[in-house]
């Protein structure tokens, strides 16, 4: 598969993650029973793998096989886990529906910063 694909295709779950992630969302701040069905409990699970599985992939192709590795690499390992933990507080441990509202914004926030780095490379996206 070529590097062009991989990168498309970690696109491609960037896309989906988003999608299904916002939806939980909704789903919890309506208190919509559809959050507890089993595909939705397992879907997320396979699309973020994948999202991670194609991201080491491409970040080894472009970079870590040259022997290096950008800031913006970096920015995005720090910021995925970030945005884990905050969609954890989101849609589980939040204790209440303010601190599950605010966890699930900073996470589509912290989620559009790391679209913009991906797609300019930059650590600081659009500066000039
Ligand atoms: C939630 C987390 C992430 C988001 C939202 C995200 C988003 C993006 C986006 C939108 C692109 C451009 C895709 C395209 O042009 O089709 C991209 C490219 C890329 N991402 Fe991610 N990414 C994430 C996590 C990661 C992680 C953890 C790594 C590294 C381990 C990574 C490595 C890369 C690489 C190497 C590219 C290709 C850059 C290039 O065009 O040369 N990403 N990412």
């Amino acid at each position: 598969m070529s590097t062009q694909s991989i990168i498309h295709l970690h696109g491609l779950f960037v896309f989906l993650s988003l999608a299904l992630f916002s939806l939980r969302g909704y789903w919890m701040l309506r208190e919509c029973p559809a959050l507890q069905t089993r595909w939705v409990k397992i879907a997320p699970h396979i699309i973020d793998t994948m999202l991670l599985l194609t991201a080491l992939w491409a970040a080894w192709l472009i970079f870590w096989s040259h022997g290096t590795n950008p800031a913006f690499i970096t920015v995005k390992i720090i910021g995925l886990i970030v945005y884990i933990g905050l969609g954890l507080v989101a849609l589980k441990l939040g204790k209440t529906k303010a601190i599950r509202l605010g966890a699930f914004i900073a996470a589509l926030l912290v989620y559009a910063y790391l679209i913009a780095v991906g797609i300019t490379m930059h650590v600081v996206p659009f500066a000039s």
